[in-house]
């Protein structure tokens, strides 16, 4: 495997510290905050392929209908020349979805090189055999670190035209703000003519987005409550996992599907020499995960400086793949 290292690339104590103040400033904060983006240790993992797997959870069926049925589609949408090009997916997990896409490129006789980015070397690994077993004909460079830093690698190590997938409504744990700075951001590090395919959630049925985040059998709970599992584990803390209570929001105006845990009672959580104090009824905010109207994606892209050059849908339209081009 072509496994490029992030120069950069932060010690395992380094990044135990920026996980230990992290989490010490969010529980800081008012109302006390956890980010998302710490859910997926080794269980956490686990969790969200057991939501993934869910008959509630339609998102990923929804993006996989995209990239099995209109793969024609996407493929003269993302490169309608033709032209070898690199195409790069960020936080690329098992890659489920882009396989169907790379084998019908790889079929078309296309020329490019697959670049997966992930913060996880060992996910990348996983991919790189899986690919290599199923795709031998495929060029791959694993590219493991900060999505920004890979991105300035992969145009250091070609000049060929990019293609960039962000799948899986992973914009969607962004608040809009920060999603607004996120997609300014990968325009500039991107250069004319680049494009990218943004997995968006849209708005619907206020019914069916909450029932995919607040399952009966209580398995995005858990997903929620290992985080201070985690903490336990990690940081030498001592969650009473008991008590605490999932709780899941959706506000079908805004378009965000949120979730807390709620304190149940006055406690004290010790986490290394820090005390942090619940009271009853007391919240953290945890995950969310944002959905959006056909409008506010294209003003997304627009005010981030891309130009639409078009959108698909799943055969039910709840989720679309935008694609978008560098100007
Ligand atoms: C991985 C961010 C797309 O927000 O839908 C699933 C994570 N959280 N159930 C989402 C998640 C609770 C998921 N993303």
């Amino acid at each position: 495997m072509n496994l490029q290292l992030d120069p950069y690339s932060t010690t395992e104590k380094d990044s135990a510290d920026h996980f230990r103040l992290d989490i010490l400033n969010g529980l800081q904060n008012t109302p006390k905050k956890l980010s998302s983006k710490y859910f997926y240790d080794k269980i956490g993992d686990h969790l969200f392929q057991k939501i993934m797997a869910m008959p509630e959870y339609y998102l990923t069926r929804c993006e996989l209908d995209i990239f099995k049925n209109k793969t024609e589609e996407l493929v003269e949408l993302l490169i309608p020349q033709n032209e070898p090009f690199d195409l790069i997916e960020l936080g690329a997990g098992d890659a489920m979805k882009s396989t169907y896409l790379l084998e019908h490129l790889i079929n078309k006789g296309s020329d490019f090189t697959y670049m997966p980015i992930d913060i996880s070397g060992n996910i990348l690994s996983i991919l790189n055999d899986k690919l290599s077993n199923q795709l031998p004909d495929l060029k791959i460079t694993c590219l493991e670190g900060d999505y920004f830093e890979m991105l300035q690698k992969a145009a250091s190590l070609s000049n060929r035209r990019k293609v960039v997938l962000f799948l899986g409504s992973n914009i969607g744990n962004m608040t809009p703000d920060e999603a607004e700075n996120f997609c300014i951001h990968l325009n500039q590090n991107l250069s004319s003519k680049d494009c990218v395919l943004v997995g968006f959630d849209l708005k619907k049925n206020p019914h069916v987005i909450l029932n995919a985040y607040n399952d009966p059998q209580g398995i995005t709970a858990s997903f929620n409550l290992n985080l201070l599992t985690r903490i336990n584990n990690e940081l030498g803390a001592n969650f009473d996992i008991d008590q605490f209570q999932h709780y899941q929001t959706y506000d079908p105006i805004s378009g965000a599907c949120r979730s807390f845990l709620v304190s149940l009672s006055d406690q004290q959580v010790t986490i290394g020499n820090n005390h942090i104090a619940f009271e009853e009824h007391e919240l953290i905010d945890m995950e969310i995960s944002q959905k959006f109207s056909p409008e506010q994606i294209k003003e997304l892209g627009e005010k981030s400086g891309f130009i639409t050059t078009g959108e698909i849908k799943d055969s039910k339209k709840w989720f679309v793949d935008a694609i978008w081009q560098v100007q």
